[in-house]
């Protein structure tokens, strides 16, 4: 099968590296990819916004499977540019992913399935607004109700911060806060059977401690030793299923990747948010974990034969993805110095610690930084210590001027805090 991933992150790295290690794989293309795929598969430029161009493209290759990666197209519709093409396609429709691109949307939906999530108002005006937070207190949560590319959120104790965000977006949720840790936790789905896979946790804030900025997230690692072992057929039941069927119900079933953000509050399991797409950084690690052949699994999605399927096959190991990042990340990244130590990692940590890249591209013979989070370095062992000793020897034999990284990635969790 020929498959054909749209997108040019570390979550598309992950991606095309564990298609292209499934033998049913007989061709790889990911457009348009960025220097560290095009290892493992032929990039093609394409607008990936265009569905037309897209559906075009995966025509012209002769493509069994097409992937959409980030939220954006999906949002923009490429998923049915691809579908009415003929072509098999991994992603929902514009309507489905609107469980991401319209936080407001989202809330209806989870309050017609009965799913448990954070208390909320939609507000678009300065009197909803003020009537919103104070029913609420602090801290307040307000978020954008539109796709905002993470960062459409403000958690914050400062009720002025807090309204002058919310009167910067024309439509705004403004919800209860959630305590507790958060878990990521992701299935796959064709719109009737429901397939979670591993648990994972990102870890969201620029430094160590949680402290700094919202990043689109430093790191990641799964399993998660401390959570109940229970967690998942929980979710299962209380949130991915009822929420695939709400969907379905509504004539607009979801199929592809449903991601379901979660905090475990002392109160119970909440949503805090869906995506309609893989995380990032987390699936780095939950593929790293996954040893059922990916590109059947993700065709049988796109083809509503799921139930088919046998259980998956996960790997005992644990798995640890450390992100670096640009000098000046997250405000104005500085792009375009050139990376070192790549073939080092290669060379001497392989296999069990890889480098995926997120912002990057090739330059004549160098591989220089082309985005906010440049790489994100994967790395398996035994347990969650090792495969974090593993992934932070790989880091440091990277040198990119100005870089920075988190050191704290999955150390409370090996620790057994
Ligand atoms: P989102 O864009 O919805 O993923 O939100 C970004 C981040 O804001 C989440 O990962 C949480 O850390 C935080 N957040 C969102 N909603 C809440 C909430 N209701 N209570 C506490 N924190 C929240
Ligand atoms: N890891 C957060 C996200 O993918 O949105």
């Amino acid at each position: 099968m020929k498959v054909l991933v749209i997108g040019g992150g570390a979550r598309e790295h992950a991606l095309c590296r564990s298609l292209s290690l499934d033998p049913d794989v007989s061709a790889l293309y990911c457009a348009p990819g960025n220097a560290g795929i095009a290892e493992v598969a032929e990039l093609r430029p394409v607008d990936a916004l265009d569905g037309a161009a897209v559906a075009a493209l995966a025509v012209e290759l002769g493509a069994g499977l097409v992937v959409v990666g980030p939220e954006a197209p999906l949002v923009a519709g490429v998923a049915d540019a691809v579908r009415a093409a003929g072509i098999p396609v991994f992603g929902p429709s514009a309507e489905a992913a609107q469980l991401e691109g319209s936080k407001a949307f989202a809330k209806d939906v989870m309050a017609a399935a009965g799913v448990p999530t954070a208390r909320s108002y939609v507000c678009t005006t300065a009197e909803e607004v003020d009537a919103a937070l104070d029913a609420f207190g602090a801290p307040y949560v307000v978020k954008d109700d539109g796709l905002a590319a993470g960062k459409g959120v403000v958690v914050t104790e400062d009720r002025a911060a807090a309204r002058d965000h919310a009167l910067a977006c024309d439509r705004v949720v403004i919800e209860e806060y959630l305590d507790g840790p958060e878990v990521s936790l992701f299935a796959i789905t064709d719109g009737v059977t429901v397939l979670p896979l591993q648990p994972a946790q990102d870890f969201k804030r620029a430094l160590d401690g949680d402290q700094g900025p919202n990043t689109g997230g430093m790191g990641a690692y799964s399993p998660l030793p401390w959570a109940d072992p229970k967690l998942v057929d929980e979710v299962m039941e209380l949130v991915l299923q009822p929420t695939v069927d709400e969907l379905r119900h509504r004539g607009t079933p979801f199929s592809g990747l449903l991601y379901a953000g979660l905090a475990i509050t002392s109160r119970g399991t909440r949503v805090i948010e869906f995506n309609a797409r893989f995380g990032d950084p987390e699936t780095q690690v939950v593929l790293a974990r996954l040893r059922t052949p990916l590109a059947g699994v993700l065709l049988n999605a796109a083809n509503g034969t799921l139930h088919s399927l046998p259980a998956l096959n996960w790997s005992d190991d644990a798995a640890v993805t450390v992100v670096i990042a640009s000098h000046n990340y997250p405000d104005t990244p500085r792009t375009g110095d050139p990376i070192e130590g790549l073939g080092d990692v290669a060379a001497q940590d392989a296999p069990d610690a890889y480098v995926l890249h997120a912002g990057t591209r090739r330059e004549g013979d160098a591989v220089v930084s082309a985005g906010g989070r440049v790489l994100s370095v994967t790395a398996t062992g035994s347990d969650l210590a090792q495969a974090r000793e593993k992934a932070y020897k790989a880091v440091g034999r990277i040198k990119l001027d100005g870089s920075q990284h988190r050191t704290d990635i999955a150390a409370k969790a090996a620790e057994g805090r």
